[in-house]
């Protein structure tokens, strides 16, 4: 969605500037028109000539230089999309404020375009109640926030400020202009193992990261679906998917229960418990009052509730992690829980399934056809499970 688009590209001064490189470079490969904006603190950080060399025309840093009489106005209205990337606590403010005080506040207040702000800066400042609230007025206005991410920071302090990777940020872009082969399909993922509690402090869990289920959301999301990721796994999501937290199987099938409908692409990635402690103590269970007995008690199968009401049209993905009879016991799964396809691993295998940053999958459809998805990182994991929807999903319509 990218190609033969206009991205006006404004870079303001912090640090992060030097990613902004990065970007420019991935909105030209992705086919863009890119016109680099530089506010003058930006110099400090990198040069025009970087940006110029790079991007499809020169870039501009002032009102005043250029040969066109009022350069805002044409940027501003020529563009298909404005990205800020980063955007610093005074260029959030000035565009907020409306104060044009330089060539890319006045180009934000000159288009009608799409715009995306990507800040990036100290926790301090970015917790800061004031740029919180010129965010949130942004964010209210329609501009679209990549919200910055946790890491190392300039000076080597850690926390929240880091500007989003430049993948994410041009998969932003992309989403932000309907791109992306997932494009108009709304995903609903879950990731991440349950946690029963048997009282406040103790639960029965189990080896789950939430790796796969998340690598699914973010690359639906980039590859421009609207997605939305139940977890119980509390690891960040790309920007643009929407995170519905849950601990428990019953609240994992509520959150289900209340998005499925809506749903396109329905991907059970998560590893809920089959069993629950049947009663939950209230206080915390006490070493001198004994050895406890936990009755343990069934939890609903989402999945399979979802495979008795899928709709028309809706494409219904399980997970089954095996130790032995692996494609046997996943093509039951199929045909029990009246699934589309399931993506089956060996969790036995090395690199394979819980923890690891790796898969190996077969991916088995209704149909009985299977494809092996040799071991690979679990984003490329996704990737293929996500391929193997297009493709039913087209064969469907066919
Ligand atoms: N699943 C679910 N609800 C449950 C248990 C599992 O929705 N209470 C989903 C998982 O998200 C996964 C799939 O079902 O997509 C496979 O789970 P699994 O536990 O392997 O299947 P079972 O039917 O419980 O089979 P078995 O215990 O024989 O392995």
């Amino acid at each position: 969605m990218l190609r033969g688009r206009r991205v006006v590209l404004g870079v303001s001064g912090g640090i992060a500037a030097y990613k902004a490189i990065e970007v420019c470079r991935r909105l030209v490969d992705a086919g863009a028109f890119v016109s680099p904006v530089l506010t003058p603190d930006s110099l400090h950080f990198v040069t025009t000539q970087t940006f110029s060399a790079l991007a499809s025309e020169p870039a501009r840093t002032s009102l005043w230089d250029s040969p066109e009489p009022s350069p805002h106005t044409a940027l501003g209205q020529r563009a298909d999309l404005v990205v800020v990337a980063p955007a610093t606590a005074r260029v959030l403010a000035a565009y907020a404020m409306g104060m044009s005080d330089d060539l890319l506040v006045a180009t934000l207040l000159a288009t009608r375009a799409p715009v995306i702000v990507c800040p990036a800066m100290h926790t301090e400042m970015w917790e800061q109640p004031a740029v919180q609230a010129n965010v949130a007025l942004l964010r209210e206005r329609g501009v679209t926030v990549v919200d910055p991410v946790a890491g190392m920071l300039a000076g080597g302090d850690v926390g929240v400020g880091r500007l989003a990777e430049p993948a994410d940020i041009v998969a932003a872009c992309d989403r932000v202009l309907g791109g992306g082969d997932l494009a108009g399909l709304r995903v609903l993922v879950t990731a991440g193992g349950t946690r029963e509690p048997i009282d406040p402090v103790r639960y029965i869990g189990n080896r789950s990261s939430g790796k796969q289920g998340h690598a699914l959301a973010d690359e639906a999301a980039a590859r421009g679906a609207e997605v939305t990721l139940v977890t119980s796994a509390g690891r960040p999501a790309a920007p643009g998917v929407e995170v519905v937290s849950v601990e428990t199987a019953a609240q994992m099938e509520a959150a289900v229960a209340a998005r499925s409908d809506d749903a396109d692409v329905i991907v059970m990635a998560a590893a809920v418990a089959d069993f629950r402690p049947k009663a939950v103590a209230d206080d915390k269970l006490k070493k001198g009052d004994g050895v406890p007995e936990v009755v343990l008690e069934p939890t609903p199968d989402i999945l399979a509730g979802l495979g008795a009401r899928k709709r028309p049209g809706q494409t219904l993905v399980g997970f089954a992690a095996e130790t032995s009879d692996v494609v046997a016991n996943a093509a039951e799964k199929v045909r029990r829980k009246n699934l589309d396809l399931i993506v089956a691993n060996d969790v036995s295998a090395p690199g394979v399934g819980f923890e690891h940053d790796t898969n190996a999958v077969v991916l088995l459809r209704e149909d009985g056809s299977r494809e092996d998805v040799p071991l690979a990182d679990k984003r490329a994991v996704a990737r293929a499970v996500l391929d193997a929807v297009l493709d039913l999903r087209s064969q469907a319509t066919r």
